[in-house]
């Protein structure tokens, strides 16, 4: 199966300075043309946060006119910029989202189990799960020890040296980094919030960041602790699954570029 994993959208509406600046509502409309019309189409969508930009029902009401472009079904996982009651309210046919308490959920009857972690603590840039999500989380790789689960979270559970980013992180890694240590069963752990393609190993677990639909942050390491944004291409990630040879990952541009050579037939 596959699996295209898209992040941080951070829709707007058009009026918004930021709308002119990055065109995120026109730039996750066209990722919806791309991975519909893929040769690699893949069978489920997962926007891992920061859905929209700054929290408005308007802005929730222009990303609930573009999902349907989409045509294969689509799992909303909020990010810090995201409101999780308004989000709750404003996709009410999301009927995996629970309807009250954090927005954890698993997606079942697919070779692997998805598990979707709610990072967000309401008005606060940094992320945090805390005991009760994190027993959850145990509870469900507990569940059943030899299926293959991918876990999908916003906020990274890991230090990236994007000194400004890390101040925004998830605040309790250590834990969470425990928790997934102890289960065999964990396939990756798949993340936003960091609009860069990065990776780690945490916990004998690959974890991976997934690039922005929308706009990219800038490449500046340790003591270079200013924030900025580039207009690096938009990207996304898929996942590869299968039962031979496990999940592998791809990057892929929002972009259908022109194949240069191509040889049809056995090597
Ligand atoms: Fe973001
Ligand atoms: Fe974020």
């Amino acid at each position: 199966m596959l699996i295209a994993q898209l992040s941080d959208c951070h829709i707007t509406i058009p009026e918004e300075d930021f709308a002119k600046l990055y065109n995120p509502a026109d730039k996750l409309r066209e990722a919806a043309r791309h991975v519909n019309n893929s040769v690699n189409r893949p069978d489920l969508v997962f926007l891992t946060g920061d859905l929209v930009n700054t929290a408005k029902a308007e802005e929730y009401e222009v990303l609930r006119g573009i999902l349907p472009e989409f045509e294969m079904p689509v799992y909303l996982l909020p990010g810090n910029h995201d409101d999780c009651t308004l989000l709750r309210e404003m996709f009410p046919d999301h009927d995996y989202l629970p309807t009250d308490g954090k927005l954890n959920y698993v997606v079942e009857g697919w070779p692997l189990k998805f598990i979707c972690l709610d990072t967000n603590i309401h008005g606060k840039p940094q992320g945090h799960l805390g005991h009760e999500q994190l027993n959850w989380l145990d509870q469900e790789l507990t569940r059943e020890t030899d299926r293959p689960v991918v876990i999908f979270m916003h906020h990274p559970p890991f230090k990236t040296g994007l000194t400004s980013m890390d101040e925004m992180g998830l605040l309790d890694m250590d834990d969470f980094a425990e928790v997934i240590s102890r289960h065999k069963n964990i396939k990756r752990v798949l993340c936003g919030h960091l609009h860069r393609s990065i990776q780690k190993l945490i916990g004998g677990t690959l974890v991976q960041v997934c690039p922005s639909t929308s706009h990219q942050i800038r490449l500046l390491l340790a003591e270079n602790n200013e924030l900025g944004t580039t207009f690096e291409p938009p990207e996304y990630l898929l996942h590869y699954w299968t039962e031979k040879d496990g999940l592998v990952t791809h990057n892929d541009y929002v972009k259908d570029y022109k194949v240069a050579w191509t040889l049809k037939g056995e090597m």
